[in-house]
């Protein structure tokens, strides 16, 4: 029978455990996300890191009902999407995935984007999460694709210190500002795109990390892949990552990553590899008017 792996757990904030290492199902087509957190759940995975905006919350919660799991025994993260902003919408948001998830408790509840053109809204809707919070509703809070301007910003109004900052980070870009800027106040810093965000570099003419010579040749002499590679590098500098695939061998491969280390030397080799280009969109740039969508009800 195949060796069940599961990732050892990082302490947020509030006391609140989580899995370091979890399935991301950002573009996973939702026919086949509930057989690719199926796939994850039985290789070991207990953390699934969805969002409104990738339209298959309620696919991941049929695959965690399925599973048979005490529903105790898996972290749900998920993220409410910038249409649903300002504190009644965002509460409301909050039953939605809920209720798709079919879950009475969201583990991790965080804000997908800051709108930086419309702070106050981004404000107003964080309030909101402390209120969920609060109620019970949600274990612990956070953000995602937040910059340092718009953290400082942030911890100049609430009262609870987001616990996780979701942001790109692989080897091509580190965002290390960033991560020392959480680690100071005691905000996880938590990988999308972990293995090189080749989801977006594939159509962009960037390189892919997965070639890249420094890493195969740190995966070669580990006997390992790039991809482990690259999510052992994340983790080993702190991070919590979330690789997405709906693939069960890399499923699979992609937890496989802790019976082995890195040296310092190998990590400063990978941390040499920073190119200063993000493969997602810039922070800044996300508006209302470019990226609204409308999130169905439950
Ligand atoms: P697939 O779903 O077919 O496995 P990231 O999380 O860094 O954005 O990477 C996700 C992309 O990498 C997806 O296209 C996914 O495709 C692919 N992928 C996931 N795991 C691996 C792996 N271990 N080796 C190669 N490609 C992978």
């Amino acid at each position: 029978m195949a060796r069940t792996t599961t990732a050892p757990t990082l302490q947020l904030n509030n006391g609140v455990t989580m899995p370091a290492l979890g399935l991301g199902v950002f573009q996973s087509p939702p026919e086949e996300t509930t057989a690719a957190v199926e796939a994850a759940l039985r290789a070991g995975y207990r953390h699934i890191d969805t969002a409104a905006a990738y339209f298959n919350e309620r696919e991941v919660g049929d695959a965690v009902r399925a599973s048979g799991l005490d529903r105790s025994e898996v972290f749900l993260e998920t993220k409410i999407w910038i249409s649903d902003y300002g504190y009644d919408e965002t509460l409301h948001g909050f039953e939605k995935s809920a209720g798709k998830l079919g879950v009475e408790q969201i583990d991790l509840l965080i804000l997908h984007q800051a709108l930086p053109s419309d702070f106050d809204r981004t404000l107003d809707a964080y309030r909101a999460l402390e209120t969920l919070l609060a109620d019970g509703r949600v274990r612990a809070i956070g953000v995602s694709n937040f910059m340092v301007d718009h953290l400082t910003r942030l911890l100049d109004h609430a009262s609870v210190v987001p616990a996780v900052n979701q942001i790109e980070q692989h080897p091509y870009f580190q965002q290390a500002e960033v991560q020392a800027f959480g680690e100071r106040h005691g905000i996880l810093a938590q990988a999308w795109s972990p293995i090189g965000g080749i989801t977006f570099y594939r159509d962009s003419g960037h390189a892919n990390a997965l070639e890249d010579p420094v890493i195969t040749e740190i995966a070669s002499a580990h006997g390992k892949s790039p991809a482990q590679v690259m999510l052992r590098w994340g983790l080993q500098h702190g991070r919590s990552v979330i690789p997405k695939s709906t693939n069960p061998a890399r499923i699979a491969e992609n937890l496989d990553v802790f019976d082995f280390e890195l040296s310092a030397e190998q990590l400063s080799a990978l941390d040499g590899l920073e190119t200063g280009k993000r493969g997602g969109p810039a922070p800044e740039d996300v508006t209302l008017e470019t990226f609204g969508r409308d999130i169905p009800e439950a």
